[in-house]
């Protein structure tokens, strides 16, 4: 039985959230984490949720819906408290969040040479999709390697 108590970020988690995020190496220098964070709280349709086990922050995912699909992003759990179940549950909990809010389908991107997290959303069911994927920076940056 896991002992991760799910809930919705809040203003006092955001710094232990990010610190999250750096030990599992998932922020990127194009990626602002606090800007990510602030701008998935600001409406309904997303938000970051997040497992706490005796009170400490060990697992993360943000997840949204555009209306039509859902996405998660930074799919994270504490280096320390890997192996454990602690991924699918927070998994789940995305999963029943989008449920709720009527999203049939979820989507997401993972790095091709990231192939722990492979064979974990593999391990949950999730199948590789054949459809290429565009992207491009409204600002007007040049390319990154990935987003
Ligand atoms: C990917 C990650 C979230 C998995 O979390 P976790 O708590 O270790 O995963 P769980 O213990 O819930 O494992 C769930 C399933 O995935 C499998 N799995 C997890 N890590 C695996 C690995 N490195 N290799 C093979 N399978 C793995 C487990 O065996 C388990 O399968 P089972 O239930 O069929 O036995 C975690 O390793 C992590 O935070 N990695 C760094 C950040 C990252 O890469 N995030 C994804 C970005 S797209």
């Amino acid at each position: 039985m896991s002992r991760l108590a799910i809930d919705a970020i809040n203003d006092a988690d955001v710094e232990g959230v990010v610190a999250l995020w750096q030990r599992c190496g998932l922020t990127r220098p194009w990626n602002d984490p606090h800007a990510d964070i602030a701008l998935a709280r600001r409406r309904d349709n997303s938000t970051v949720l997040l497992g706490r086990d005796d009170g400490a922050i060990v697992a993360s995912v943000m997840v949204g819906h555009d209306g039509h699909r859902g996405w998660v992003y930074y799919v994270a759990v504490d280096p320390d408290c890997q192996k454990r179940g602690y991924g699918r549950v927070i998994m789940t909990a995305a999963e029943d969040w989008l449920r709720r809010a009527g999203i049939a389908k979820l989507q997401l991107l993972v790095r091709r040479e990231n192939a722990q997290a492979n064979a974990f959303y593999g391990s949950l069911g999730f199948e590789l999709s054949t459809s290429v994927m565009f992207q491009k920076w409204l600002d007007g940056r040049a390319t990154t390697p990935s987003n």
